[in-house]
Formats: structure tokens, sequence, C-alpha cells
């Protein structure tokens, strides 16, 4: 049975995804909804039937069509409204990268999910690349891991709003590459260290270099420094890799097979399943993720870290600090349980203990955190895979936010926090898994088994969640941009 859908935002990416819905035997396009009507109209005819109904109103569309989902290709600041209209109509979503315009709205999106019972999941596209896989599996036999590093290079003209924007390449293309990091290291960042400028030629307003020093977990290091202002000998869209261990050395160009150096010795690792391609990877695995109730790479929770190292590596590149990533956690959660003015969903948001409990991994509703191995954030995308309340107005975007608490500290604050963060990778891994997190022996996902209260549905009455129970069966290519 094919999965029913309206597609929200029919601007350049939408309509990648409407070719992509219609490739896909198991989703049927029911609706289309732009605040654009001929958008929309022509989002229609690039799926192949100019005569799918096209709207305005999500809530509306959705109902008269008996769509069972929604894909969120809006643009970044109207990702909250549009996710949570269709969380609050009883819908799952797969919504586009990044999550939400801030960290903040994020977490109230994960709430939002934990509150309705619903699926939402990021589509964190690059993720959805054997490539990338077989990268992981070469760097997981180099007996360890010290460093990774990325090197980006590419001279787009976007034109639009990208060449407008501030922070143009963290906000919009370094997510996917410190996502990936997040995927290859199996770990979860600790602090970050970034600067960003504009080369004297460059064509954008914004920054459109950085380089970031990150420290994950167990003292990892990951180095990442990208360009959008760099002609000539560009890297792929991916960027370069390079891992270090103490076996030898693993490489990717982001395009071809990656390879490794076990000290003089090819490395030929286990193959990984095929995880799909991109986007149309990310919509067979929330396919799947509807239909079974498996945990689908991408779901929110997991998703809210790779965020949260954009917002840290800014916070960090205007005030010339190094950011303690928790830090930034901890003020987007008291600025979401600021602004959120839903109880239900507030009442999820002030029941988590410690935000990155919340937000690093879970594998399948075990918080994993004494072993090493694959977790949320890091397990590969399973192969060929997974409306109403209303927020205040105090949320402000990343790119005009001021910047996070770590960024106001004082400087004795910020060595006191460096040595916390020295410390924090243990403590990290060796922290108590919180009661709701446990796996159960149904093993259901762990936002089933918690008590989930009910929302009110658009027409009043109330709507308990049907995320289905059963046990787990178990950026673009130029010119668009990230
Ligand atoms: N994964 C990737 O490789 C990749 C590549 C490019 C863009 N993206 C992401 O895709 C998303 C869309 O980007 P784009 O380039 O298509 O933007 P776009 O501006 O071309 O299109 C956005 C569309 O959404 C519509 N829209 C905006 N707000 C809306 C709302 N509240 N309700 C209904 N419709 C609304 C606009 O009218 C427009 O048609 C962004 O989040 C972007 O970061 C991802």
């Amino acid at each position: 049975m094919t999965l029913r859908v309206v597609q929200v935002g029919a601007g350049g990416m939408g309509r990648a995804w409407l070719a992509t819905v219609a490739a896909d035997p198991d989703v049927e396009l029911v609706g289309i909804v732009d605040l654009d009507l001929d958008a929309a109209r022509a989002g229609a005819a690039v799926a192949g039937d100019p005569t799918i109904p096209v709207g305005t109103d999500l809530t509306a569309l959705a109902t008269e069509t008996g769509a069972e989902a929604v894909l969120d290709i809006t643009v970044p600041v109207a990702h909250h409204p549009v996710t949570l209209e269709a969380l609050r109509a009883g819908l799952p979503v797969l919504g586009e990268k990044p999550a939400a315009q801030t960290v903040a709205e994020a977490l109230s999106l994960a709430a939002a999910a934990e509150a309705t019972g619903k699926l939402f999941m990021v589509s964190q596209s690059r993720r959805y690349n054997d490539h990338l896989v077989a990268f992981r599996q070469h760097v997981r036999g180099l007996g360890g891991v010290g460093g990774l590093s990325t090197r980006f290079a590419k001279a787009p003209h976007f034109g639009g709003f990208r060449e407008e924007m501030d922070d143009v390449l963290l906000l919009d293309m370094a997510i996917h590459a410190f996502d990936s990091a997040r995927y290859v290291l199996e770990r979860d960042p600790v602090s970050v260290y970034c600067e960003s400028w504009n080369p004297a030629w460059s064509w954008y307003r914004g920054d459109a270099a950085a380089a970031a020093v990150f420290t994950f977990e167990d003292d990892v290091r990951y180095v990442y420094d990208g360009s959008w202002c760099a002609p000539g000998a560009e890297t792929s869209w991916n960027g370069d890799w390079r891992a270090s261990g103490p076996a030898g050395t693993a490489l990717w160009d982001g395009d071809h097979d990656p390879w490794s150096d076990l000290d003089g010795t090819p490395g030929a690792p286990d193959a990984a399943p095929s995880v799909g391609n991109e986007i149309a990877g990310a919509l067979a695995s929330f396919v799947r993720a509807v239909r079974s109730g498996e945990r689908p790479d991408g779901e929110v929770h997991g998703n809210v870290m790779s965020l949260t190292m954009v917002d840290a590596a800014i916070a960090s590149a205007r005030t010339g600090r190094r950011i303690v990533i928790d830090e930034v956690l901890e003020q987007a959660h008291a600025t979401a349980l600021k602004d959120e003015q839903d109880e239900a969903i507030r009442e999820r948001l002030a029941s988590w203990g410690s935000v990155r409990t919340v937000a690093v991994c879970v594998d399948n509703g075990r918080r994993t955190p004494q072993r090493r191995g694959p977790r949320c954030c890091s397990s590969r995308p399973t192969p060929a895979v997974a409306p109403g309340g209303r927020r205040g107005a105090g949320s402000s975007s990343v790119s005009s936010s001021p910047p996070s608490s770590g960024a106001r500290r004082s400087p004795r604050r910020a060595r006191s926090s460096r040595s916390a963060s020295r410390r924090a990778s243990p403590s990290v891994t060796r922290r108590r898994t919180p009661p709701h997190w446990r796996g159960s022996s149904s093993n259901r996902p762990w936002w089933t088994r918690s008590p989930i209260p009910t929302l009110p549905s658009p027409n009043g009455s109330q709507r308990a969640h049907d995320w289905p129970t059963r046990s787990p069966a178990s950026c673009g290519r130029a010119p668009r941009s990230g």
C-alpha cells in the first residue's frame, strides 16, 4: 500500500522532492501546499499530474485528501510552524534539513513529536550515500580514530538569498559535513573553536569560508576547512575526507569509493548494505519507519546535535572563543521552555533532565552510553530503509540570535569550561541512562512507551498517538546547495 503524502514547499529543492516522490512506488502524492500557488501548480506539473490538488492551507488540504504524512520542504524559518501544524494534525513528518531555524525550535519540535506521538524525521540526505557508509567501514578498521578532517572547496554562484545571508557557509552547507562527521566518528561533539571570514573576492555578503576544530567525545578531533569562494581545483560537494588511527589512514574524495592504507596494506573492510541515494534514500527510510515503527536515522532527537554544531561554530566565530556544546544546548532548552506556549509540549520539554541525554544517540529506544558502538547519530541509515500550537515571538534565528550563553562567558569561565569539556567526554559516556530511555521487554521505540498526552486535533476531538507500536524490525548537487 502506498503512503499518501502532502508536500509543503515547491521551490528549488521542493521540485527535486516532487520528482523523487513521483519515482517512488511506495509513495503517492495527494496534494501540494505552498504560499505561492503558482509554485504549487508548477510543482504539480513536475510531479507529472497537473490535476493534483494544490492549496495554501496544510491542515485543510491534508484532511481533504486523506493524507497520511507530510513532507516539509519549506525554507528553514517555516520548518517549525509547518512541521508543528502537521504533527498536531496527527501526521508524521519528513522535513528538509535543518530541523528548524534555531536549536531551540528544533528542541520544541522534538518535544512536539513526543507529545503527539508522531514521527518527525529530518532528511539529512548526505548520510544516504553508500560511499560514506563504506568510508566509515574503513575508519572502523583503523584500530580507533584520533582525527578526522574535511576539506571543502567550491565556487558556486547561486544568486538569490544565499548570497545575502549571514554565515552562509556554516548555516547552509557545513551542517552536512558536521552531521557526517558524527556518523563517521560514532561520537558526539563536546566543544568547538571556529573562525569564519569572507575572502576579498567573495561574491557573498556573509562569511563564505570557515575553519573549525571540534573536540568530540574521547578527545577525538574533527577539523573542518571549507570555502564557497574557492575557484579552481574544487573538491566534490561532499568534500575531501581523511581519518587517521593507530593502524593507518582512511581517505574519501566524496565522489568515489573510499579506501584505506593500513601501513602499506590496503584496508578491506566488510561491505555494508546499501542505504539508497540522498533524498530517495531518506524517503524510503521514512516510509519504512512510518509503516514499521522502527526508528529512522534522522529522527529529530538524534538530529538536533548536528544543528547545535552549526550554532556553536557560529557563536565561536563571532566571539573568538571556544564554545562548549552543552552550553549551547542548555541555552536553547531554556529558550524553548520560555517560548513554548503549548502546555503538552512544554511539559515534555520540562521533563528532560539533561538536553544532551535527549539530543544524543538513542538506539531503538536504548541510550547506549557505555559502549563505543553504533548509536543513533552514528548508526547507518537502515538499508533501503526509516497542527495548532503557536510559539511566542521570542525565538530568533540562528543568524540573528545573540551569542549563546557560551559566547557570553567571561574568559575565566571559558577556561574552566574548557577543562570541563575535557572532562566531559568520559562523564558523557558514563552517564546513567534515564528510566525513559531504557529498553523494555517490548523493545518498542521509547516514545511509544512513555505516557504521551493527547493534543486536541484541529476539530477539537482528542487524538491519541497512533505511532506504530510493533517492535522495530529490529547537499545537493550544484546549482542547488545544502
Ligand atoms: N539536502 C540538500 O541537499 C538541500 C539542497 C537545497 C536546499 N535544501 C533545503 O531545502 C529547503 C528548501 O530550500 P529551497 O532551496 O527549495 O527554498 P526555496 O526558497 O526555493 O523554496 C521554498 C518554497 O517554500 C515555500 N514556503 C515558504 N514558507 C512556506 C510556508 N510557511 N508554507 C508553505 N510554503 C512555504 C515558498 O513559497 C517556496 O516555494 C531548505 O530547508 C533548504 O535548506 C536542502
